[in-house]
Parts: structure tokens; C-alpha cells; sequence
């Protein structure tokens, strides 16, 4: 079976990497031609744990092509995972998919037998059966049906683990055109996945709904955590770890993101919980828990600055431990920590940060005078008042003796990383989440 991929993005080339390891032929292509070239090279286009040796272990099986229409028309199915960027209600919109169609139907013309067209982006509800088989099938010069199928395919991966999360997912979520679309699509997944998991084949617009539906809910969740964490700080006594380990273990609510920490960000939670806010108040339904997720959610910035503020010495500098939206990755697209730096610089303070991966990203994204410290042991021996805002396992490794600072310095830990018997002897350590009530500065 040959595969072709269009669009090596985030998570196109991992895809085509995965399906390349586990012995399919496949060829990828993008606008961007450097990410074409980099894949010929042997190097992965993106930064993602793991790929670069998949790419490397699997080369006679993996090339790029700047030729999208030979791409598809020397292949058997076609991934199509390029980008739908939300408007100004909030909907994902789907002018680069349906302009991928153009290619993807000009070389499915070429072709005589069957071929799968496998759309992976994100779209709103209806956009597969709508405007996507509709520019499909115009330029494919035929219907979807006997020698054309069409799937809607969405991963469920995150950032720093796309990997894993592909070889290994909870579900396979999959909206069929006909059963016959849906049957291919699922040995694929026999063979590339090293687990089993749950797959679900339905209707385009349920399939639609669902993939919408899971980010929502984990993103109420997160939500969830992060109230009761406001809480805890403000309880004498209470400690959001042992409250959120309880709770989740009830199995009917358990415990992944029920941490309590900051908010989420990244390219797909807040977008998706927006995206589905927005399509329920389009149709006159109600969406009260999604835009009350989001409002929640934006206030941890808030929530953070009003700690940090509550503690900064006059003239004093913040230094700012992670910016990237999470640990493994450089994107900062709707990062925690860059919005504190935004927030903390627009009100004139000093600010150093920190982050393994994410510093440039950053600073590109801020688009202010943010200063760059070398490690995250100079962030702090550089600052007044430090926050960790993103958990980087080498943030643990910091030497204590960095901590050990006249004045005291005080370091507020938002992911409880750092531990109280070494660090809290040498500072003022403030894990976020651990209520002292009214023994320290109110918080916002
Ligand atoms: N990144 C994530 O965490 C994530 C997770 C789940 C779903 N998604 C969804 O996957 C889709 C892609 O996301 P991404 O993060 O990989 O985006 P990305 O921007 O990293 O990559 C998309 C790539 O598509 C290319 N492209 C655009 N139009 C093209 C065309 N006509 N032909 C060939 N290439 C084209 C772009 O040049 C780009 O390299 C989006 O719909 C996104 O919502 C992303």
C-alpha cells in the first residue's frame, strides 16, 4: 500500500514517519519546500521527540516530492493534515484544505483505480460531507463512492509526544464516507499502531462532533483542576495534590489533567473549546460550560501575576522558568508563560526567562525586550522572584545553592516541581495549589 501525505507540519511528518516504520511506502509533500528538502536530507522538518530516528531507520521508505499532484497519483491513500486556523468567531476554517483539493483531485485524474482521501485536520462539523467532498469531487472529476472514498481522520496527539501518541492512541476516530473507506483506513491503523486501540467509525459529522467534543472536555477539566487549585490557596491546610488525587479516583472521573496548575494553551485545546462554543451558540444552543472552561482559563495569568505581584520587591526582576506551552516542545502558541511575560513587561517590570527549547519562539512571539538568560540556573540566580511556568524535568536539577540568595528569594511553583524540604530551607518556595490561607499575600 502506498501512501502519500500532504502537509509535513507538526504532525504530518510524524505521520509519515510512523507509517514509513511500520513498512508502508510513502511520500510526503508541502508548499514549504524546506521541509521537502529536509526529509530528502534525511533530517526531520519539525522538532519532535522521536522523529529523527524514525526518519533515519526508515529512508528507503520515506522521500518528499514538491510535486503534490505525482504524490497522489503514484499512491493508494492520501493523509491531507494541513492547517485550519480559526476566525474571528472561533471556527476552524478550511480554505488551505479545500485548496489542497485542487492538487489531491488533479492527481487522483490521473489515476484509474480506487483511492482513499484521508482529511486529518481539524474542521468544523460538516465540513467533510460539505465543502470538502464538494471541492473533491470537482476536481477529481468523479464521485465519492465506487473508485473514490473520503474519511475524516483527526489525531489525537500532543505536542513532544506525537510519536508515542500515534503508535500507541486510546482510539482511532474515524468518519466514513461508506464502509468501504472506513475498512481501509482501519487495517491501516491494524498495521501501524502497537497497540489496540478502540476504533470508532461513524458518520463525518459525528466524527466531526466527537473530535471537538473530547478537546472540550479535557479542556473543562483542566479548567476544574485549576479552580479548585484557587481554592486550595486559599485554605489554610489545603493541599490541590491530595484533594485532585482523591477525586480522581473515582473511576467515573480519574485523574488525567486533574492536576491544578496553570492553564492550558497550545495550537489545539483552547481552539477546539472556542470552536465549539462558537458552533453551539451559531445553531441557538448553550455553551455555558465550554466559554466558562475558556474564562477560567484565562484568568490563571491573572491568578500568577497576582502572586508574583504580591511579592516582587520594588525595582525587583521576575524570572520566568519555561515558556513554552509545555515540556518537549518550542511552540508558544497561547503559552501560559509568554502571556505572563507580556502581561508582567506591559506593566513595566523586569523580566528574565528561561526555556530549553523555546527561548527564540518566544521572543518572537512577544515581540518585546525579554532577556534571555543561559540556563535556568542563571534565570534565578538573576531574579528577585522566580516562576515556574512550565514543568521541564531539568527545572529539579537546579543547584540548590542558585536558591540561596540575600535578599531571600522567593520562587513560586505552579507545578509543585520543586521540593519543600531543600528548596523551602534556602527560600521562600510557594507551591501554587498549597493553601498557608492568610499567613501570605492574597493572591488576585
Ligand atoms: N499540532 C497539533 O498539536 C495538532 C493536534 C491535533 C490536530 N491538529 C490539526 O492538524 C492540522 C495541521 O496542524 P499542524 O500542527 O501539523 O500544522 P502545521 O502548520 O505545523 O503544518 C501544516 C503544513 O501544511 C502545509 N500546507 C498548507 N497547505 C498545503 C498544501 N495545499 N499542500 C501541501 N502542504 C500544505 C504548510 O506549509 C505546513 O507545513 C490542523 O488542522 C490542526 O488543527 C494539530
Amino acid at each position: 500500500m502506498k501512501l502519500s501525505v500532504i502537509g509535513l507540519g507538526k504532525l504530518g511528518s510524524p505521520l509519515a514517519a510512523v507509517l514509513a516504520s511500520k513498512g508502508f511506502q510513502v511520500v510526503g509533500t508541502d508548499l514549504n519546500d524546506s521541509l521537502v528538502e529536509a526529509l530528502n536530507d534525511g533530517r526531520a522538518p519539525v522538532d519532535e521527540p522521536r522523529l529523527q530516528e524514525l526518519i533515519t531507520d526508515n529512508r528507503e521508505r520515506l522521500h518528499a516530492t514538491s510535486d503534490p499532484v505525482a504524490a497522489v497519483a503514484e499512491t493508494d491513500i492520501t493523509f491531507v493534515i494541513v492547517p485550519t486556523p480559526s476566525d474571528q468567531q472561533g471556527r476552524f476554517t478550511n480554505r488551505y484544505v479545500v485548496d489542497a483539493m485542487q492538487t489531491v483531485g488533479a492527481g487522483i485524474r490521473r489515476k484509474s483505480g480506487y483511492h482513499l482521501v484521508v482529511i486529518t485536520s481539524t474542521v468544523m462539523p460538516g465540513s467533510t460531507g460539505g465543502e470538502i467532498r464538494n471541492a473533491l469531487e470537482v476536481h477529481a472529476g468523479r464521485r465519492v463512492g465506487e473508485t473514490l472514498g473520503l474519511c475524516y481522520n483527526p489525531e489525537f496527539i500532543a505536542l513532544g509526544s506525537v510519536v508515542r501518541d500515534m503508535l500507541t492512541p486510546d482510539m482511532i476516530l474515524i468518519g466514513e464516507s461508506d464502509p468501504k473507506a472506513g475498512e481501509i483506513l482501519e487495517r491501516i491503523y491494524e498495521q501501524s499502531c502497537d497497540n489496540k486501540p478502540v476504533i470508532r467509525r461513524m458518520n463525518f459529522v459525528n466524527a466531526e462532533l466527537t473530535k471537538i467534543s473530547v478537546n472540550t472536555y479535557v479542556t473543562t477539566k483542566i479548567s476544574y483542576a485549576n479552580m479548585l487549585a484557587d481554592l486550595c490557596d486559599r485554605i489554610e491546610g489545603a493541599d490541590v495534590d491530595v484533594v485532585s488525587q482523591a477525586v480522581g479516583s473515582d473511576s467515573r472521573i480519574g485523574g488525567k489533567y486533574l492536576r491544578g496548575a496553570i492553564g492550558y494553551g497550545g495550537p489545539c485545546f483552547p481552539r477546539d473549546n472556542v470552536a465549539f462554543a462558537s458552533l453551539a451558540r451559531s445553531l441557538g444552543a448553550r455553551a455555558e460550560l465550554a466559554e466558562a472552561t475558556d474564562s477560567i482559563n484565562q484568568y490563571q495569568v491573572e491568578r500568577v501575576m497576582g502572586a508574583v505581584l504580591g511579592r516582587l520587591p520594588s525595582g525587583g526582576t521576575v524570572g520566568i522558568l519555561g515558556l513554552s506551552y509545555k515540556p518537549d516542545t518550542s511552540v508558544v502558541e497561547q503559552s501560559q508563560g509568554v502571556a505572563l511575560a507580556a502581561r508582567l513587561l506591559d506593566e513595566g517590570h523586569q523580566v528574565i526567562a528561561y526555556d530549553p527549547k523555546a527561548l527564540t519562539t518566544a521572543q518572537d512571539a512577544i515581540k518585546r525586550p525579554l532577556h534571555p538568560a543561559e540556563s535556568a540556573e542563571d534565570c534565578v540566580r538573576r531574579a528577585s522572584v522566580v516562576v515556574i511556568m512550565t514543568p521541564w524535568p531539568e527545572f529539579r536539577a537546579i543547584p540548590l545553592d542558585a536558591f540561596a540568595q540575600t535578599p531571600r528569594l522567593t520562587v513560586i511553583d505552579c507545578w509543585r516541581l520543586l521540593p519543600r524540604e531543600e528548596v523551602g530551607t534556602v527560600a521562600d518556595l510557594v507551591h501554587l495549589g498549597f493553601g498557608v490561607g492568610a499567613t501570605r499575600p492574597a493572591l488576585v
